[in-house]
């Protein structure tokens, strides 16, 4: 229980035992995690001596000082009183944080948080939905102005629409963009470039898992047209973000969006399998030249995640996706969701990571690196 409910409640008390009717107490919560400003105020109203009080201490965290403001006001001044009460509340209820009922803990932490993007400009592809959606909702919380980039154009306004209408920013923006297509990567870029000045964060996450066939019957046109959108797609983004980073002298960093088909055989089909290796290829090859720039370049490889991209391709429920994911995974009592890459690619794009790269981030629970098919104890 935060201290501004001690003493909200310690409030109540005192208006109650003096004899009166009353009140009214007000108490911001948790004191020592919001550091910020703790009020109680009370109303009394004595019936048989027709005087209100109105009472109001307030502690600003700025070293332990504490301010007083008492009055007495008269009975018949009570609809004054109200106004009174009534505006105060509102500065209370404002200007405190961490209030204890009402406040959900999502936005005490969005109040404690830091902005672990501040200033910061990131173009991410596939930012129409699953992992690349979470992401452009999550850097931009972390105060990212982020350029979401994708090919299904309505779905991608949808998702910028209603981050604007929870942030009440302008933050985020879309942008309509085929990776296969290396001028419209270009072009993308520069877009980014001309609204924002500069681009600090690549977050090259779109991909497709192409065709589910037999290597026996497998489909060259889909081989292609995976390798096409998985590696030439990513490698156009990379070159072109690399571009604007080098002309602007920005240490930036890049992200790619791997799989736990780039370390192990047999867990996806064969042409995505092939590209994500390829990928990872490909991200250590522009990590050894980019390095020079202070460029990093890292990759993010999932496990099973519920997103469209899986659910589309073994015609299966999110609910199904992921208990075939929980079955056959390292890591127990807990569901991978798209939020926990997306965690991952935050932190590789952030400073916190600042000497982090050539690097493919398993966010697999460990499934890559143990065999249980041999048990040694
Ligand atoms: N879902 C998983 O289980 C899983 C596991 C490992 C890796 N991944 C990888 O994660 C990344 C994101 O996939 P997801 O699971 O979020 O799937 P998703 O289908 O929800 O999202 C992929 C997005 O990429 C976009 N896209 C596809 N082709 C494009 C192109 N040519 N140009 C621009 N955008 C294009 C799609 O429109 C879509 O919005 C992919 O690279 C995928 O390979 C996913």
């Amino acid at each position: 229980m935060g201290l501004g409910v001690v003493l909200g409640f310690l409030g109540l008390v005192l208006v109650l035992g003096g004899g009166g009717f009353v009140g009214f107490a007000f108490g911001s919560g948790g004191f020592e995690e919001c550091s910020k400003l703790m009020m109680v105020w009370w109303l009394k109203i004595d019936f048989s001596g027709g005087v209100g009080q109105l009472g109001l201490i307030s502690w600003v965290d700025d070293g332990g000082s504490v301010s007083w403001n008492f009055e007495e006001i008269d009975w018949k001044k009570f609809s004054a009183i109200a106004t009174y009460t009534a505006a105060i509340t509102v500065i209370g209820w404002s200007t405190t944080t961490g209030f204890p009922v009402t406040e959900s803990v999502d936005r005490k932490r969005r109040n404690m948080m830091i902005l672990r993007l501040e200033g910061k400009v990131a173009l991410i592809t596939g930012a129409a939905s699953g992992i690349g959606e979470e992401a452009v909702r999550l850097f931009a919380e972390n105060g990212a102005l982020v350029v979401a980039a994708d090919v299904q154009d309505e779905l991608g306004h949808q998702v910028v629409a209603s981050i604007i209408s929870t942030t009440n920013g302008n933050n985020v923006c879309y942008h309509h963009c085929d990776v296969r297509d290396e001028k419209q990567v270009e072009e993308t870029v520069n877009f980014t470039l001309k609204k924002h000045g500069k681009l600090d964060i690549l977050f090259s996450n779109a991909g497709i898992i192409g065709p589910l066939t037999s290597i026996l019957e497998l489909d060259i046109t889909g081989l292609d047209n995976t390798m096409a959108t998985n590696v030439r797609g990513v490698a156009a983004t990379i070159k072109h973000a690399a571009r604007a980073m080098v002309a602007k002298n920005v240490r930036g960093s890049i992200i790619c969006t791997t799989s736990v088909a780039s370390s192990l055989g047999g867990t996806g089909p064969h042409a995505y399998t092939a590209s994500k290796h390829a990928l990872v290829g490909l991200v250590r090859s522009a990590c050894s030249e980019l390095g020079a720039h202070g460029i990093r370049v890292n990759c993010v490889s999932p496990f099973g995640v519920a997103t469209p991209l899986s659910c589309t391709a073994y015609n299966l429920q999110p609910n199904e996706v992921e208990a075939n994911s929980c079955a056959v995974s390292n890591l127990k009592g807990i569901v991978l969701k798209a939020r926990h890459i997306a965690e991952a690619a935050l932190f590789l794009a952030s400073d916190e990571s600042a000497y982090i790269s050539g690097h493919n981030l398993a966010v697999d629970g460990g499934f890559t690196v143990v065999n249980n098919s041999f048990s040694a104890t």
